[in-house]
């Protein structure tokens, strides 16, 4: 049996059991990839002051993001395909959230639909929002959305153009995957996957088949897509699905402080630092980089939230030292649920739990809420 004591446990396992062309989907960044790799690199820079002899009784990580309770303040990030690194992804790590008491996020781009995750879980979940040229489709979403009771829209405004992955255009990615010879070698090696995938319904985009006009299947789906995402996307529209919206709006990929003063004027409840996991501008800042700087400027006016490059609890516990009010994490629970299912999803929070709550005693603290440079060692962030 495999022992795993950390986030890199799950990613090997991922590795093993998920077939390569989701893997490779789920691990990669753009281009180079030198933005991918600060995202991590940059928390190693950072260290701790650690602390002795004080009292350490009754900790917690409990904390609130926009409002909402949480058992601790990382939030599982939006991330397309998710039920391609597991059947039923989605519902699976919807699942593992509500457990646990973080909030989960629901891609436009997902694979089980926002009713299937509504009809899976009792809580509220996120949506997160894509602007597509079709106007009457994005209405009909956030109408979705609000019937499914989501307490929160995110809204992605960093993919009006693609990121280029290499290692998609080889594979090929398309899902379900293309029964190429190569494809089927692959897939051949991963049994636990097939029978998963045979076992569901649940292989094309949920939000999006049947939904949008004139997409039907996949083939049609591919060729909407790449025509739908809105070059001509501003604050405007910001404005229109807000007021659609009616609810809490969380604008997600600021890295620029003069980005940040806009979505405060908004009316956005949160702000993500990210640059969406090294996925899109390569040669971008790493989020934990780019993130005093944002707090710096409106983190008295709204919550500021970051993710990318986050793989443990002391990369949390660094995040929230230098001003973040919350963190999402991308892979590290898809890792999980491509190498457990829901179980590895659970993992994955429980690992990020204890390492963030050992390290908060270490730093000589007992509530999360107390956290702030002053743990920190200066000169190194
Ligand atoms: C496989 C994958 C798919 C993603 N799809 C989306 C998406 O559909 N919408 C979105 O806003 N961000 C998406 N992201 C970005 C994540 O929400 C998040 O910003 C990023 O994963 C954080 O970095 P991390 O993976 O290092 O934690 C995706 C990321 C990954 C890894």
């Amino acid at each position: 049996m495999t022992i795993i004591t950390s986030i890199e446990d799950l990613r090997l396992l991922a590795k093993k059991r998920v077939p390569r062309m989701f893997y490779d989907y789920a691990d990669a960044g753009s281009w180079t990839e030198s933005t991918y790799r600060a995202n991590n690199e940059d928390f190693g820079k950072i260290k701790f002051r650690q602390r002795v002899a004080v009292n350490l009784e009754n900790r917690t990580l409990a904390s609130t993001m926009v409002g909402e309770p949480v058992a601790m303040p990382v939030a599982l990030a939006p991330t397309g395909l998710t039920g391609m690194q597991h059947a039923d992804g989605e519902i699976l790590a919807a699942k593992a959230a509500e457990k646990f008491g973080v909030p989960f996020t629901l891609s436009t781009m997902s694979i089980c639909s926002i009713e299937d995750i509504a009809a899976h879980t009792s809580k509220p979940f996120w949506f997160q929002l894509y602007v597509m040229k079709d106007r009457e489709f994005i209405n009909r979403l956030i109408d979705r959305a609000k019937a499914a009771r989501c307490s929160a829209l995110v809204l992605t405004l960093d993919l009006q153009v693609l990121g280029q992955r290499h290692k998609d255009l080889r594979n090929g990615l398309s899902a379900p995957p293309k029964l190429t010879i190569a494809n089927m070698i692959n897939l051949a090696t991963k049994p636990r996957w097939c029978f998963g995938m045979l076992g569901t319904k649940r292989r094309g985009f949920g939000n999006i088949v049947g939904h949008a006009t004139s997409v039907s299947d996949m083939s049609s789906l591919s060729s909407w897509t790449s025509q739908q995402f809105d070059l001509s996307l501003s604050w405007k529209d910001v404005e229109w699905i807000k007021q659609r919206w009616g609810g809490k709006l969380i604008i997600k990929g600021i890295m620029d402080a003069e980005d940040a003063r806009l979505a405060v004027d908004s009316g956005a409840d949160a702000l993500i630092v990210s640059n969406h996991g090294g996925r899109q501008l390569d040669g971008a800042q790493s989020s934990i980089g780019a993130l005093p700087a944002i707090v710096e400027a409106v983190g008295r006016q709204i919550e500021v939230h970051m993710d990318g490059g986050i793989r443990s609890g002391q990369d949390m516990i660094k995040a929230v030292a230098l001003g973040a009010k919350g963190v999402y994490i991308g892979r590290p629970f898809l890792y999980g649920l491509g190498a457990m299912g829901e179980q590895g999803v659970s993992k994955c929070l429980e690992i990020i739990r204890n390492e963030a709550d050992l390290t908060m005693a270490f730093c000589g603290l007992r509530d999360l809420r107390d956290i702030d440079r002053n743990i920190l060692l200066p000169g190194t962030y």
